[in-house]
């Protein structure tokens, strides 16, 4: 759609220096570093890049810029890896990261109340002083913020037994692309009064109001942990037992699975040798228990390794002290990094019911073979979320550009035939619009058509993003 958004005057950049001060930047390099995030290598240019630090600031910001007809694309730490940030019309990019207050840990009544742009990392620690647990914890945390979070509706490894983002978000305080600053619902664990406007809010991408202060529920943290990786001959056997896992009755903290590959190539981004891979190992599970009673997750352990035996295994590592483990999670965490610094790559984070995972692994690799790509898989297994990582190698640059999309049209086709859907946790953003059709009928899109239009009748709200046609 051919989209008209006015381009910044001298007068509109005085008036946001008469507001901001310094905190309006125009110079090349702060556009440069502002039109990335970690999603492949695209750029888009903001023309300025604001950075407010209160509530009223953003409002007279948003206010201007709908008056205006200014493109104005909210970001955080910039590590979205679907292009959820990236102001594709110009404009305003405006940063979240001066907003960084965690405002209040509630101890009588699990909750904290925190601005957006605190990292997800300082804000678990925070909680976790007071014996809080905040779980979701993106393979990002020690860098992205807990309103990127929001906006994304963000997983990683904790989300099978603890859930996401959304899942732990009560309340929120948001600018509406008026300037309105509304809260959208109670500070309470129940709520059934009207429309859920929070979690219509969470995962909207920042397409619908900007995010300026969250409330969130809190749960005690568990003090133990059992954490052991298991090699397996067959890829194939790995994603089967996942579901065979949870048939015994076990909920783990976390159930990853790894390629070959990604193992491989994260090696050298994990101090130590933290393991050893043999020739025959296809992929890895890394299954984490966790509780409060030593006992009952060694009975935990019990259950799963027979299940684990009924497959094609090698010897299983259990780790034996923090620092194994933290070595272990830096094995799986920095996966993507990895990926990302050796080859051009695209990531899908395909999602399909937990049963279906052997399915859906057979599907890419199918796909490879047809259309002469190699991929590496790895993901959070026992959410049925892999993300599916398509490596350039020697391909093309026409088939890359152009006739890459068919592979992924037929990948996610698949995937909707099992009953999953396109994205678990990475967000639809730009790169991943095109491919809203295959998710959704035309009755659907046209139902978030409205709600968009009635947070955002002018479109100015982070234009380009999950509507195919923006
Ligand atoms: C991960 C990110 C890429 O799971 O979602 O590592
Ligand atoms: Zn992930």
């Amino acid at each position: 759609m051919d989209k008209k958004y006015k381009r910044l005057t001298r007068g509109d950049v005085e008036f946001f220096r008469e507001l901001l001060g310094n905190f309006c930047l125009l110079d090349d390099e702060t556009l440069q570093e502002y039109g990335q995030d970690e999603t492949e290598d695209l750029c888009y240019l903001p023309e300025v890049v604001l950075k407010p630090e209160s509530v009223e600031e953003i409002s007279k910001i948003a206010a201007y810029c709908n008056e205006q007809g200014i493109a104005l694309t909210p970001g955080g730490a910039r590590t979205g890896l679907s292009g959820g940030m990236l102001p594709v019309y110009g404009g305003v990019l405006l940063s979240l990261e001066r907003m960084n207050r965690i405002l209040e840990i509630d101890e009588k009544n699990h909750q904290v109340i925190t601005e957006p742009g605190v990292i997800t990392e300082v804000l678990q620690n925070a909680v976790k002083e007071k014996g809080l647990f905040y779980p979701p914890d993106p393979a990002s945390r020690g860098s992205c913020f807990i309103g990127g979070n929001v906006s994304e509706n963000s997983g990683g490894p904790k989300a099978v037994k603890y859930g996401v983002t959304k899942d732990y978000v009560l309340n929120l305080e948001v600018v509406l692309p008026t300037g309105e600053v509304i809260w959208t619902g109670a500070n309470v664990l129940k709520n059934a009064t009207g429309y859920n406007l929070t979690q219509l809010l969470v995962g909207s991408e920042g397409t619908l109001a900007i995010i300026t202060k969250i409330v969130m529920r809190l749960i005690p943290h568990p003090t133990r942990d059992l954490l052991m990786l298991v090699p397996f001959r067959k890829a194939e056997e790995a994603c089967e037992a996942v579901a065979a896992i949870f048939r015994e009755g076990i909920i783990p903290s976390s159930l990853e699975f790894m390629e070959r590959d990604a193992l491989l190539w994260t090696m050298p981004f994990v101090s130590g040798r933290v393991i050893n891979v043999q020739d025959d190992h296809e992929a890895h599970l890394l299954i984490e228990v966790d509780g409060f009673d030593q006992d009952q997750l060694m009975q935990d352990c019990e259950k799963i390794v027979p299940v684990l035996e009924q497959y094609d295994i090698d010897e299983i590592l259990f780790a034996e002290s923090a620092k194994q483990k933290e070595e272990l999670w830096q094995l799986r965490r920095k996966v993507g990094e990895a990926v990302k610094s050796h080859s051009i790559y695209k990531e899908e984070d395909t999602v399909v019911p937990r049963f279906e995972l052997p399915n859906l692994l057979r599907l890419v690799k199918s796909l490879g073979k047809k259309y002469g790509f190699q991929s590496v898989c790895y993901g959070h297994a026992g959410d049925g979320n892999l993300h599916v990582n398509i490596i350039k190698g020697d391909l093309s640059d026409d088939f890359w550009e152009h006739g890459l999309s068919e592979a992924i049209c037929e990948l996610f086709e698949g995937v909707i035939a099992m009953d999953g859907t396109i994205s678990g946790e990475h967000g639809i953003g730009l790169v991943q619009k095109r491919y809203m059709p295959i998710a959704f009928s035309e009755v659907q899109l046209g139902l978030m058509r409205s709600i968009k239009n009635s947070f955002d009748p002018k479109g100015i709200l982070n234009p380009g993003k999950i509507f195919p046609e923006s």
